[in-house]
Protein backbone atom coordinates (compact mmCIF):
# COMPACT_ATOMS: atom_id res chain seq x y z
CA UNK A 1 0.00 0.00 0.00
CA UNK A 2 1.15 3.39 -0.77
CA UNK A 3 1.77 5.99 1.88
CA UNK A 4 -1.03 7.48 3.87
CA UNK A 5 -0.78 10.57 6.52
CA UNK A 6 -2.98 12.41 8.54
CA UNK A 7 -2.64 16.11 9.17
CA UNK A 8 -4.82 17.93 11.69
CA UNK A 9 -5.41 21.89 12.53
CA UNK A 10 -8.12 20.91 14.95
CA UNK A 11 -7.45 20.52 18.09
CA UNK A 12 -9.37 18.47 20.39
CA UNK A 13 -11.54 21.03 22.21
CA UNK A 14 -12.14 22.61 18.94
CA UNK A 15 -15.43 21.95 17.97
CA UNK A 16 -16.72 22.45 21.19
CA UNK A 17 -15.14 25.65 21.16
CA UNK A 18 -16.39 26.72 17.89
CA UNK A 19 -19.83 25.66 18.80
CA UNK A 20 -19.76 27.90 21.28
CA UNK A 21 -18.95 31.02 20.04
CA UNK A 22 -21.71 29.68 17.10
CA UNK A 23 -24.93 29.44 19.24
CA UNK A 24 -24.29 32.45 21.80
CA UNK A 25 -23.69 34.74 18.65
CA UNK A 26 -26.73 32.87 17.33
CA UNK A 27 -29.16 33.44 19.59
CA UNK A 28 -27.56 36.75 20.70
CA UNK A 29 -29.70 38.21 17.35
CA UNK A 30 -33.27 37.86 16.02
CA UNK A 31 -33.61 36.27 13.83
CA UNK A 32 -31.94 33.73 15.44
CA UNK A 33 -29.62 32.36 12.45
CA UNK A 34 -27.12 28.97 12.84
CA UNK A 35 -24.11 28.38 10.85
CA UNK A 36 -25.27 25.01 9.27
CA UNK A 37 -22.32 23.32 9.76
CA UNK A 38 -23.18 22.23 13.02
CA UNK A 39 -25.92 19.74 11.34
CA UNK A 40 -23.27 16.76 10.78
CA UNK A 41 -22.25 15.11 13.06
CA UNK A 42 -22.42 11.21 12.84
CA UNK A 43 -26.51 11.34 13.15
CA UNK A 44 -26.99 14.07 10.80
CA UNK A 45 -24.46 12.73 8.57
CA UNK A 46 -26.53 9.78 8.48
CA UNK A 47 -29.69 10.96 7.77
CA UNK A 48 -28.59 13.50 4.93
CA UNK A 49 -27.32 9.96 2.99
CA UNK A 50 -30.70 9.29 3.23
CA UNK A 51 -31.74 12.42 1.60
CA UNK A 52 -29.88 11.73 -1.09
CA UNK A 53 -31.92 8.69 -1.70
CA UNK A 54 -35.43 10.50 -1.50
CA UNK A 55 -36.56 10.90 -5.18
CA UNK A 56 -37.40 14.60 -4.95
CA UNK A 57 -33.87 15.74 -4.15
CA UNK A 58 -32.14 15.76 -7.31
CA UNK A 59 -28.91 17.57 -6.97
CA UNK A 60 -26.90 14.34 -5.51
CA UNK A 61 -27.75 12.16 -8.90
CA UNK A 62 -27.27 14.98 -11.32
CA UNK A 63 -23.92 15.68 -10.43
CA UNK A 64 -23.31 12.15 -9.97
CA UNK A 65 -24.09 11.97 -13.77
CA UNK A 66 -22.23 14.86 -14.43
CA UNK A 67 -19.01 13.75 -13.23
CA UNK A 68 -19.47 10.51 -15.07
CA UNK A 69 -19.55 12.53 -18.53
CA UNK A 70 -17.06 14.43 -17.58
CA UNK A 71 -14.75 13.81 -15.44
CA UNK A 72 -11.87 12.48 -17.95
CA UNK A 73 -12.50 15.78 -20.23
CA UNK A 74 -11.72 17.86 -16.77
CA UNK A 75 -8.49 15.74 -15.62
CA UNK A 76 -7.43 16.47 -19.16
CA UNK A 77 -8.16 20.10 -18.97
CA UNK A 78 -6.41 20.92 -15.73
CA UNK A 79 -3.68 18.61 -15.75
CA UNK A 80 -4.31 18.25 -11.88
CA UNK A 81 -1.64 15.29 -10.40
CA UNK A 82 -3.46 16.49 -7.05
CA UNK A 83 -7.08 16.22 -6.39
CA UNK A 84 -8.06 17.69 -3.23
CA UNK A 85 -11.66 17.13 -2.25
CA UNK A 86 -12.87 19.79 0.28
CA UNK A 87 -15.82 18.45 2.65
CA UNK A 88 -14.74 15.06 1.15
CA UNK A 89 -16.65 12.56 3.66
CA UNK A 90 -16.92 8.91 2.72
CA UNK A 91 -19.23 10.01 -0.60
CA UNK A 92 -18.53 7.65 -3.79
CA UNK A 93 -18.18 10.97 -5.83
CA UNK A 94 -14.97 10.92 -4.80
CA UNK A 95 -14.65 7.69 -6.95
CA UNK A 96 -16.25 8.76 -10.15
CA UNK A 97 -13.43 11.49 -10.06
CA UNK A 98 -10.79 9.43 -8.63
CA UNK A 99 -11.27 6.67 -11.52
CA UNK A 100 -11.45 9.19 -14.27
CA UNK A 101 -8.12 10.56 -13.26
CA UNK A 102 -6.60 6.99 -12.58
CA UNK A 103 -7.51 6.65 -16.56
CA UNK A 104 -5.30 9.68 -17.71
CA UNK A 105 -2.45 7.89 -15.51
CA UNK A 106 -1.66 11.49 -14.00
CA UNK A 107 -3.08 11.42 -10.72
CA UNK A 108 -0.06 11.29 -7.86
CA UNK A 109 -1.66 12.51 -4.92
CA UNK A 110 -5.40 12.65 -3.47
CA UNK A 111 -6.06 15.00 -0.61
CA UNK A 112 -9.39 14.25 1.45
CA UNK A 113 -10.07 17.52 4.08
CA UNK A 114 -12.98 16.89 6.33
CA UNK A 115 -13.85 18.07 9.60
CA UNK A 116 -14.49 14.35 10.88
CA UNK A 117 -10.86 12.75 11.64
CA UNK A 118 -12.54 9.16 11.74
CA UNK A 119 -14.04 9.65 8.35
CA UNK A 120 -10.99 10.40 6.81
CA UNK A 121 -9.24 7.81 8.30
CA UNK A 122 -11.86 5.32 7.36
CA UNK A 123 -11.81 7.35 3.45
CA UNK A 124 -7.85 7.33 3.59
CA UNK A 125 -7.64 3.66 4.05
CA UNK A 126 -10.59 2.79 1.64
CA UNK A 127 -9.07 4.77 -1.31
CA UNK A 128 -5.37 3.95 -0.80
CA UNK A 129 -6.66 0.55 -1.18
CA UNK A 130 -8.57 1.13 -4.08
CA UNK A 131 -6.15 3.18 -5.94
CA UNK A 132 -2.45 1.12 -5.23
CA UNK A 133 -0.23 4.24 -6.72
CA UNK A 134 -1.71 7.08 -5.20
CA UNK A 135 -0.51 8.97 -2.22
CA UNK A 136 -3.48 9.60 0.27
CA UNK A 137 -2.63 12.76 2.65
CA UNK A 138 -5.79 13.63 4.19
CA UNK A 139 -6.56 17.00 5.93
CA UNK A 140 -8.27 17.72 9.20
CA UNK A 141 -9.59 20.93 9.07
CA UNK A 142 -12.26 23.96 8.69
CA UNK A 143 -12.26 25.03 5.54
CA UNK A 144 -13.58 28.33 6.27
CA UNK A 145 -10.30 28.61 7.97
CA UNK A 146 -7.53 26.24 7.03
CA UNK A 147 -7.31 26.41 3.54
CA UNK A 148 -3.72 28.25 3.63
CA UNK A 149 -2.81 25.00 5.10
CA UNK A 150 -3.19 23.02 2.10
CA UNK A 151 0.13 20.46 0.45
CA UNK A 152 1.25 23.02 -2.73
CA UNK A 153 3.03 19.68 -4.17
CA UNK A 154 1.68 19.34 -7.67
CA UNK A 155 -0.42 20.85 -10.23
CA UNK A 156 -3.11 21.10 -7.97
CA UNK A 157 -7.64 20.96 -8.74
CA UNK A 158 -9.52 21.62 -5.45
CA UNK A 159 -13.35 19.94 -5.93
CA UNK A 160 -15.86 21.50 -3.69
CA UNK A 161 -18.91 19.37 -4.48
CA UNK A 162 -22.60 18.49 -3.56
CA UNK A 163 -23.72 21.85 -3.94
CA UNK A 164 -22.39 23.01 -0.52
CA UNK A 165 -21.06 26.71 -2.08
CA UNK A 166 -25.41 27.05 -1.88
CA UNK A 167 -24.83 26.84 2.12
CA UNK A 168 -22.57 30.16 2.32
CA UNK A 169 -24.08 33.28 2.53
CA UNK A 170 -23.27 36.53 0.20
CA UNK A 171 -20.39 37.61 2.21
CA UNK A 172 -18.90 34.23 3.04
CA UNK A 173 -19.01 33.08 -0.39
CA UNK A 174 -16.84 35.83 -1.81
CA UNK A 175 -14.59 35.55 1.73
CA UNK A 176 -14.13 31.61 0.49
CA UNK A 177 -14.05 32.31 -2.77
CA UNK A 178 -10.94 34.87 -2.79
CA UNK A 179 -9.48 32.14 -0.23
CA UNK A 180 -9.61 29.60 -3.00
CA UNK A 181 -7.87 32.37 -5.46
CA UNK A 182 -5.35 32.66 -2.58
CA UNK A 183 -4.05 29.57 -1.67
CA UNK A 184 -3.49 28.42 -5.96
CA UNK A 185 -1.56 29.41 -7.89
CA UNK A 186 -1.67 30.58 -11.58
CA UNK A 187 -2.80 27.58 -13.46
CA UNK A 188 -4.53 25.74 -10.92
CA UNK A 189 -8.07 24.62 -10.80
CA UNK A 190 -11.07 24.79 -8.69
CA UNK A 191 -14.16 22.49 -9.99
CA UNK A 192 -17.23 23.94 -8.02
CA UNK A 193 -20.93 21.98 -7.52
CA UNK A 194 -23.30 24.22 -8.04
CA UNK A 195 -27.24 23.79 -7.72
CA UNK A 196 -29.14 26.23 -10.38
CA UNK A 197 -32.03 28.31 -10.53
CA UNK A 198 -34.84 25.83 -11.95
CA UNK A 199 -38.73 25.48 -11.62
CA UNK A 200 -39.30 26.84 -7.66
CA UNK A 201 -41.92 23.89 -6.88
CA UNK A 202 -38.95 21.16 -7.91
CA UNK A 203 -36.48 23.03 -5.61
CA UNK A 204 -39.07 23.27 -2.49
CA UNK A 205 -39.91 19.54 -3.00
CA UNK A 206 -36.15 18.73 -2.39
CA UNK A 207 -36.37 20.37 1.15
CA UNK A 208 -39.89 19.42 2.06
CA UNK A 209 -40.70 15.71 1.50
CA UNK A 210 -43.19 14.11 3.45
CA UNK A 211 -41.67 11.40 4.52
CA UNK A 212 -39.74 13.49 7.60
CA UNK A 213 -36.48 12.88 6.52
CA UNK A 214 -35.72 16.78 6.17
CA UNK A 215 -37.38 17.81 8.99
CA UNK A 216 -35.13 15.01 11.39
CA UNK A 217 -32.04 16.72 9.50
CA UNK A 218 -32.93 20.21 10.17
CA UNK A 219 -34.22 19.53 14.34
CA UNK A 220 -30.90 17.25 14.51
CA UNK A 221 -28.85 20.51 15.08
CA UNK A 222 -31.14 21.35 18.30
CA UNK A 223 -29.71 17.74 19.74
CA UNK A 224 -26.22 18.55 18.87
CA UNK A 225 -26.79 21.61 21.08
CA UNK A 226 -28.47 19.17 23.57
CA UNK A 227 -25.83 16.93 23.61
CA UNK A 228 -22.78 19.30 22.98
CA UNK A 229 -23.74 22.13 25.39
CA UNK A 230 -26.20 20.77 27.68
CA UNK A 231 -29.51 22.06 26.10
CA UNK A 232 -33.05 21.30 26.74
CA UNK A 233 -34.70 21.53 23.36
CA UNK A 234 -37.73 20.17 22.89
CA UNK A 235 -37.87 18.80 19.16
CA UNK A 236 -41.83 18.47 19.05
CA UNK A 237 -42.10 22.33 20.02
CA UNK A 238 -40.63 23.00 16.65
CA UNK A 239 -42.20 22.46 13.42
CA UNK A 240 -39.66 22.59 10.05
CA UNK A 241 -40.42 25.19 7.17
CA UNK A 242 -38.68 25.13 4.33
CA UNK A 243 -39.18 28.63 2.51
CA UNK A 244 -38.49 30.39 -1.11
CA UNK A 245 -36.83 33.33 -0.94
CA UNK A 246 -36.91 34.71 -4.40
CA UNK A 247 -35.24 37.77 -3.61
CA UNK A 248 -31.47 35.94 -2.79
CA UNK A 249 -32.61 32.54 -4.86
CA UNK A 250 -32.55 30.27 -2.12
CA UNK A 251 -34.54 27.94 0.14
CA UNK A 252 -34.41 29.08 3.99
CA UNK A 253 -34.71 25.95 6.22
CA UNK A 254 -36.20 27.02 9.16
CA UNK A 255 -37.75 25.52 12.41
CA UNK A 256 -40.49 27.71 14.03
CA UNK A 257 -41.59 27.27 17.76
CA UNK A 258 -44.84 26.00 17.80
CA UNK A 259 -45.59 27.83 21.38
CA UNK A 260 -43.94 30.47 23.38
CA UNK A 261 -41.02 28.99 25.69
CA UNK A 262 -37.87 29.38 27.48
CA UNK A 263 -34.89 27.13 26.67
CA UNK A 264 -32.23 26.36 28.83
CA UNK A 265 -28.48 26.29 27.61
CA UNK A 266 -25.99 25.17 30.71
CA UNK A 267 -23.28 25.16 29.58
CA UNK A 268 -23.58 28.95 27.89
CA UNK A 269 -25.60 30.13 30.95
CA UNK A 270 -28.43 31.27 29.40
CA UNK A 271 -32.14 30.96 28.53
CA UNK A 272 -33.79 31.69 25.40
CA UNK A 273 -36.91 32.92 24.85
CA UNK A 274 -39.44 32.44 22.08
CA UNK A 275 -42.37 33.38 20.89
CA UNK A 276 -44.87 31.39 19.24
CA UNK A 277 -44.23 31.30 15.37
CA UNK A 278 -40.74 32.73 16.14
CA UNK A 279 -38.01 31.26 13.50
CA UNK A 280 -34.76 29.72 14.01
CA UNK A 281 -32.64 29.62 10.62
CA UNK A 282 -30.84 25.96 10.31
CA UNK A 283 -29.61 26.50 7.10
CA UNK A 284 -29.63 27.90 3.45
CA UNK A 285 -29.23 26.77 -0.11
CA UNK A 286 -28.95 28.96 -2.66
CA UNK A 287 -29.70 27.90 -6.31
CA UNK A 288 -27.64 30.07 -8.77
CA UNK A 289 -28.28 31.80 -12.27
CA UNK A 290 -24.97 30.47 -14.28
CA UNK A 291 -24.20 34.32 -15.25
CA UNK A 292 -24.34 34.94 -11.32
CA UNK A 293 -21.67 32.00 -10.38
CA UNK A 294 -20.14 32.63 -13.44
CA UNK A 295 -19.46 36.26 -12.36
CA UNK A 296 -18.26 35.44 -8.57
CA UNK A 297 -15.47 33.36 -9.51
CA UNK A 298 -14.62 35.69 -12.20
CA UNK A 299 -14.16 38.38 -9.74
CA UNK A 300 -12.50 36.60 -7.42
CA UNK A 301 -9.54 35.65 -9.67
CA UNK A 302 -10.44 32.59 -11.73
CA UNK A 303 -11.01 32.62 -15.56
CA UNK A 304 -13.83 30.01 -16.22
CA UNK A 305 -13.25 27.13 -18.18
CA UNK A 306 -16.31 25.02 -18.32
CA UNK A 307 -19.70 25.13 -17.34
CA UNK A 308 -20.86 21.28 -17.36
CA UNK A 309 -24.51 21.57 -17.03
CA UNK A 310 -26.16 18.95 -18.72
CA UNK A 311 -30.15 18.97 -18.44
CA UNK A 312 -29.71 22.21 -16.70
CA UNK A 313 -30.32 21.22 -13.06
CA UNK A 314 -27.32 21.31 -11.61
CA UNK A 315 -23.98 22.73 -13.04
CA UNK A 316 -20.00 20.86 -12.42
CA UNK A 317 -17.97 24.50 -12.67
CA UNK A 318 -14.72 23.94 -13.18
CA UNK A 319 -11.93 27.27 -13.65
CA UNK A 320 -8.33 28.44 -13.94
CA UNK A 321 -6.42 30.74 -11.39
CA UNK A 322 -5.61 33.39 -13.63
C1 LIG B 1 -25.38 19.16 1.52
C2 LIG B 1 -25.61 21.49 1.65
C3 LIG B 1 -25.71 20.43 -0.45
O1 LIG B 1 -28.23 22.32 0.48
O2 LIG B 1 -29.02 20.68 -0.69
C4 LIG B 1 -30.35 18.98 1.93
C5 LIG B 1 -28.08 20.12 2.49
N1 LIG B 1 -30.30 20.27 3.62
N2 LIG B 1 -31.58 19.01 2.48
C6 LIG B 1 -28.36 21.12 0.23
C7 LIG B 1 -29.55 19.81 2.65
C8 LIG B 1 -31.55 19.78 3.51
C9 LIG B 1 -27.57 20.12 1.07
N3 LIG B 1 -26.09 20.31 0.97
Amino acid sequence: MKKISLQSHLTTDWATGAMREDVTRAFAHRPIVLPPKWLYDDHGSQIFDDITRLVDYYPTEAERTLLATHAADIAERTGATTVVELGSGTSDKTRTLLDAFQATGQLERFVPFDVSEATLREAAEMLAKRYPGLAVDAVAGDFTLHLPHLPAEGQRMIAFLGGTLGNFYEEERRAFLGALADTLESGESILLGVDLFKDVDRIVAAYNDDTGVSEAFNKNVLTVINRELGANFDLDSFTYMPMWDPTHSRVDMRLLSLVDQTVRINDLDLNVELAANEEIRVEISTKFRPHKIIGEVTDAGFELTELFAGNGDFGLLLAAKS
